[in-house]
């Protein structure tokens, strides 16, 4: 019995695609506080259970007879909290299942930034926890380059500030093949699996190619820190927690950290991961004006 732990979520229901996609046949069950929001493809076996992750008797129950937990909780305050009592949850079962655990490429920086500080701190008490993982460390989502369609659809304006520095984006449907892929093979664990596209990308270039495709030039901005955090708080209705987080992958990115395009992807999926163009291709409508 596979447990998926945010089947509403950006990844998890892309993950669910992605086992219906691959055939999977397994019976899965998903633990989701708001059920309506669930969108479970024909021919998965899904029992659906509701419940917050923050109610321990609720994690339990969804815990009983699962051999492996897909844990992708999303980064919201509380998460290290959330997590940790998950992994604590798990460790009272007596087969306990395998946690395949959506972290970030930014957990593997030193020091650890942004998302990664938590995500850090979860992946290491998971690792010391004694329990069978796999840990995926994505790098940042094209899917979240449409943060910023209002200022492109409005001024023709990108106003992200990673400077020159590269990016090797990941497609979110690539993330949930791999976890998929890894929730299928049980004879994955004790891997941390980087997971990027194939071709890192400075933000002129996004820009350029967005551009072209738009038929309007689209130019990069470099906004500073704190202009960069206040935008996002009060135009894109971001906490300013959050918009801290994205400040801090912004950072990551301008110094090159998000850069390095990784082999993991095609060496699990024996497929190149999707490219900058396979994004645009299918999200150009979200910028036009
Ligand atoms: N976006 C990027 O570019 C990027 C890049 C690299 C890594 N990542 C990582 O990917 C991970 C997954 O991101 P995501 O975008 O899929 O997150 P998300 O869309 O926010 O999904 C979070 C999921 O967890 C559920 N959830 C949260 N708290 C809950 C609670 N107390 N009880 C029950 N359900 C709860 C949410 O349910 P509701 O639908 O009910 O809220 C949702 O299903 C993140 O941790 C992030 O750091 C993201």
């Amino acid at each position: 019995m596979l447990l998926i732990l945010g089947a509403t979520g950006q990844v998890g229901s892309q993950v669910l695609s992605s086992l219906a996609a691959a055939h999977y046949t397994g019976p899965m069950r998903m633990l989701v506080r708001r059920p309506e929001a669930l969108n479970v493809p024909a021919g998965l076996q899904a029992e659906i259970m509701k419940g917050s992750f923050d109610d321990s008797d609720a994690v339990l129950r969804a815990l009983q007879n699962v051999t492996d937990v897909i844990l992708s909780t999303g980064d919201n305050p509380g998460q290290v909290t959330r997590e940790k009592r998950i992994i604590d949850l798990v460790r009272t079962i007596s087969m306990p299942p395998r946690i395949i655990k959506v972290s970030a490429i930014t957990a593997s920086l030193t020091p650890r930034v942004s998302v990664g500080i938590a995500h850090g701190e979860i992946e290491d008490y998971l690792r010391g926890s004694g329990l069978d993982w796999v840990i995926l460390r994505p790098t940042f989502f094209y899917q979240s380059l449409a943060l910023f369609r209002d200022p492109v659809r409005r001024a023709g304006r990108f106003p992200l500030p990673t400077h020159d520095g590269a990016v090797a984006f990941v497609h979110v449907r690539d993330v949930a093949d791999v976890v998929a892929r890894v929730a299928a093979d049980r004879s994955i664990r004790s891997r941390i699996l980087s997971l990027t596209g194939p071709k890192a990308w400075r933000l002129d270039q996004v820009c350029d190619e967005l551009g072209k495709r738009l038929g309007r030039p689209v130019r990069h901005l470099n906004p500073p820190s704190l202009i960069f955090k206040l935008m996002l708080r009060f135009a894109g209705g971001m906490s300013w927690e959050y918009a801290g987080m994205v400040d801090g992958i912004a950072k990551a990115c301008a110094k090159g950290d998000e850069s390095h395009v990784k082999s993991e992807f095609e060496d699990i999926m024996g497929r190149p991961p999707l490219g900058l163009h396979d994004y645009l291709e299918e999200a150009v409508c979200l910028f036009r004006k």
